[in-house]
Order: C-alpha cells, then structure tokens, then sequence
C-alpha cells in the first residue's frame, strides 16, 4: 500500500502473542507465502499463523527474487481470487518479504500483506521502509515497487534457528545501526555476547533506527535514506568477489568489511580503532577473498554513478554523524590495500 508512514514493527514476545497479532490485525489470512526452510523448522507454528489459508513454499536466497517465483505467486494469488479485503501472510527473511510484498503490492494493484520476518536482518532492517522487489538480470532489485505492510511481527524465536553466518552478518547490519546513531545504542553494542541474536528489547531498538531514517524519507526523494547504505559500497565489492570462491561472505559479513574499509577513510583514528575492536570481537574480521585489482573495480562501479572520478557515498565524520560525500576511486582503493595489509593480512 502507497503510505508515506513507515509500518512499525511489533516485537512479540511468545509464539502466541504472535499468533494473536496475526488475528488482530483484522483481516483474514487467505495466502501464506513462506520460506521452504522456515516451513520446515517452524511448521507447528507457521501451521497456527497461516489461519488454513493455502501455504506456498519459496527458497529463500536471491534465486527468490525472480521473475518465475513472482509468476508462480501471481497464479496463485489469481487461483484463490485474493482482493483487498483478505490479507497475504509472508513470512520468511528479507529475500522471501521482498519478493512476496512485490507481489502482493503488484496484484490488482495492492492487496493487504502482513511481513513476519525470520532473519535478524529482516528484524532490523529488510522488513522495514517499504522496499519491495525482485532481481532482473545482472542487477539486484532493479524491478521494485514501495509497498507498506498492514503489520511487521517479529518474533526473536525464529534467530534461534538462523545459521551462524546470518546471525554474525545480522550483528553487521546492527553495528551499521549503531554507527549512524551513535550515543546510547553504541554504548550498548560494547557490552553485548555476538554470539547469540540479540534480545527482543535491542532487536527492536535496531529496528527503530531504521524506521525513524525511513519517516524523514520514505521515497528517497531527499537523500536521507541514502545514510543506510553506509558500509554497501565497498561491501557489495566483496559480497560479489566472494561469490565464485569456496567460502561466499554473507551478505552481512561483507558489509562488516565494507564498514571498517568505508570507516578508514573519514573516521578519526580513536573511533576507527573503537570499530575495528567491535568487529573483532564480533567475529567479523574476515579475510579478503583473492581478487585482480581489475575485478575489484568492474564490482566496485556495477551498479554506482561515478562524476569526474569521484564516487558519492555515506561516510562517517565520527561514530552518530554520517555525511554522504564524494571520493576518488583510488582512496578506496587504498582503504583496500589497508585492511589487507594491516586489519587481515
Ligand atoms: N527491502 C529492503 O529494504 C531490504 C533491506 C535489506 C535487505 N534486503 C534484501 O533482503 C535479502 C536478504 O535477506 P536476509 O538476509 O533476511 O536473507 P534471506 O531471506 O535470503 O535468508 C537467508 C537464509 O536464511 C534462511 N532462513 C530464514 N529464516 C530462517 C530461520 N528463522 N531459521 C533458519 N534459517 C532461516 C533462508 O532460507 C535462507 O537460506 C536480500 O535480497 C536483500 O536485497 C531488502
């Protein structure tokens, strides 16, 4: 649905409470769209949220993002005849909420969705803002409409099944948060275990920041939103030169090396040393993987618009203040040569 509010997400803390959420949000559930795997871990509960309405399974990951899956779902949508006074329940991560709430935002131009997001990332972030969309081509998310939920449900029990590598990229995304804002939610993140997905209380302070971005600038009109992608533009260049080696990064883990990478380059050194200390111990110093410096740069200016050799990003002043700027190509490069000379050798 067009809002210009951002949807807040409710954090419940029982799978009743979530069950209850569901029901009240007043419109019956007809379709359940969910992750295969979240299916098979969750089925019980999923069994209770979907209300008897027909179940689709889609595998999450970016194959989700496809237009086959949207047309599987499209069918279905047109099967069991769903308008606007029916809901469609999605719940998986920020790939199966992204691909359904396209889907759902695109059919009879909007009908009714409620996001119940299963990622830490989709906790804090994916769930959040209204983007919705599908991958096309080369290109991630090129197809995309901005679509609200009528609810977002979290639930801090589905973390507890997520694989470690989502959990730690989860924190990436959660560190993000905190650099942007600084003060109380920084402070926070220095006494916190990474090795668990964080308490309901913080999940849903993490969720705020994004919420409160998204109010200032929902359709991206004024820039503002654009501080979110703090730590993306170096981290989509691993995320993507990863993707061919034995061990892929995930999405987050890049994102972390992207944050240190993007932090070197304006951070004063006392703050860049708070933020590598951070990362450390959150297990999110990982090494590079190998890389020409030529595919290093084909990554680096896929999808970005470079002007006179300098490329616009977001970059932090100190930790709470975050300023988009422009850089050449060669300071991130040497950013680069820094992490993997002294960070990760
Ligand atoms: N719309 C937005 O504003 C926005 C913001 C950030 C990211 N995204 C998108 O989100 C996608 C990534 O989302 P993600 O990080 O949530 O990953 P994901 O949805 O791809 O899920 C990652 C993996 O975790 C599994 N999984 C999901 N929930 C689980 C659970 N509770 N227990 C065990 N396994 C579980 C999935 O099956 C999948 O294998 C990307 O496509 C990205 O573009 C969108």
């Amino acid at each position: 649905m067009r809002s210009s509010t951002p949807t807040e997400p409710r954090f419940l803390p029982t799978e009743l409470g979530l069950v209850e959420a569901v029901e009240t949000v007043g419109l019956p559930v007809r379709l359940t769209v969910c992750d295969g795997k979240v299916y098979t871990l969750w089925k019980p509960l999923v069994d209770r949220l979907r209300q008897e309405s027909p179940v689709i399974t889609v595998a999450g990951g970016e194959t989700a993002k496809s237009l086959p899956t949207a047309r599987r779902l499209w069918k279905k949508l047109w099967q069991y005849r769903i308008d606007k006074g029916q809901a469609v329940l999605l719940i998986g991560g920020g790939s199966v909420l992204d691909l359904g709430g396209f889907c759902a935002a695109t059919w009879k131009r909007g009908v009714p969705f409620i996001s119940v997001p299963t990622t830490f990332i989709a906790q804090i972030d994916a769930a959040i803002g209204g983007k919705t969309g599908l991958n096309f081509k080369e290109g991630k998310n090129l197809l995309g409409v901005y679509a609200q939920p009528v609810a977002i449900l979290g639930y801090r029990g589905f973390l507890e099944t997520l694989p470690k590598p989502e959990v730690r990229g989860g924190w990436a995304e959660a560190i993000k948060h905190a650099l942007i804002v600084g003060g109380d939610l920084w402070e926070k993140l220095q006494g916190v275990s990474f090795k668990e997905p964080p308490s309901m209380e913080l999940l849903a302070e993490l969720a705020a920041v994004k919420v409160n971005i998204v109010r200032q600038d929902p359709y991206e009109e004024k820039g503002l939103r654009h501080v979110l992608n703090l730590g993306h533009t170096l981290g989509h260049v691993w995320e993507t030169l990863s993707l061919r080696t034995e061990r892929p990064l995930s999405h987050g883990e890049a994102v972390a090396i992207g944050l240190l990478q993007e932090g070197y380059l304006s951070l004063p050194p006392a703050a860049l040393e708070a933020l590598r200390t951070l990362m450390e111990r959150a297990g999110l110093l990982n090494p590079l993987p190998d890389f020409t410096w030529k595919a290093w740069e084909k990554a680096l200016l896929q999808d970005k618009k470079i002007r006179d050799g300098q490329l616009r990003m977001p970059l932090l002043q100190a930790i709470g203040q975050v300023k988009v700027d422009s850089l050449p190509i060669q300071a991130l490069r040497e950013a680069t040569r820094w992490y993997r000379q002294e960070v990760r050798p």
